[in-house]
């Protein structure tokens, strides 16, 4: 009970410096604010009470560490990824450039009329951009490790897409990891928007054809995927 009391009071403090809440994660939280006249978004990880709290420092310090060391690694390679402001080791937050009129991945799905003909043309460009982008961040050696619809943005006006919430991100030239993180976007496609199979289809044909080592990382998908199956089959 007091723990949750400090958090609130957290919370209403940053509020008072004009920090808006606009997300709330299991292991951070999004605010929105200016920032020396910049429109700025701050991801704060907050500790897990139930850590150790030295295991927790570490890992939380690692988090952050990883997502701003794989972000400067993408922007650096031309992929979207929002620019880090400033990094605050304090408190664990990261101050990053605000895609304010962007919307998730996820929510655009969603969005979609499927009697619309053009909507569907819009959705099948989106997809195969989002395969384009996963294997240029693999062609980089990085795993995301969060793939899902809500962690990629997409600006509509100038129909970009934007690759965030990089806290499990890692480097690794594994063809395994690589398929590792294509089955964690599968699971995350068919979970959260019913009957997904064609739309991750989109995504993974599109993959395929700039991805280095294609055929290596799609046998070691394909593996983890039949592992997957009997996993849920057996219970
Ligand atoms: N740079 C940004 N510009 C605009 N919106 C952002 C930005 N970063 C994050 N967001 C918004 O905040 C949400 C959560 O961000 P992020 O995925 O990085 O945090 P998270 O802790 O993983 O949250 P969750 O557990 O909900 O995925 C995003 O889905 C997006 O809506
Ligand atoms: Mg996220």
């Amino acid at each position: 009970m007091e723990i949750e009391k400090s958090e609130q009071n957290k919370i209403e403090e940053k509020q008072k410096e004009n920090w808006e809440l606009i997300n709330q994660g299991a292991e951070a939280r999004i605010y929105r604010t200016i920032f020396y006249g910049k429109q700025t978004i701050i991801k704060e990880r907050f500790s897990k009470k139930y850590r150790h709290p030295k295991l927790d420092k570490i890992l939380t310090q690692k988090r952050v560490s990883q997502e701003v060391k794989c972000i400067c690694k993408c922007r650096k390679a031309g992929i979207l990824a929002p620019s880090i402001y400033y990094v605050d080791k304090e408190t664990n937050s990261i101050f990053m450039e605000d895609f304010k009129d962007s919307i998730t991945l996820k929510q655009f799905i969603f969005n979609i009329n499927i009697e619309s003909q053009k909507d569907l043309l819009n959705l099948s460009q989106t997809l195969r951009e989002y395969g384009k982008i996963i294997a240029n961040v693999h062609n980089l050696n990085i795993i995301h490790g969060d793939l899902t619809t809500s962690n990629i943005l997409l600006k509509m006006e100038k129909n970009s897409l934007i690759l965030i919430d990089f806290g499990l991100s890692y480097i690794s030239t594994s063809f395994e990891d690589k398929g590792v993180d294509l089955y964690v976007l599968e699971r995350a496609f068919l979970s959260t928007h019913p009957k997904s199979e064609s739309l991750f289809q989109e995504v993974l044909d599109s993959y395929k054809k700039i991805v280095n080592s294609s055929k290596q990382i799609i046998q070691q998908f394909e593996k983890v995927r039949k592992r997957g199956r009997k996993r849920i089959s057996f219970g």
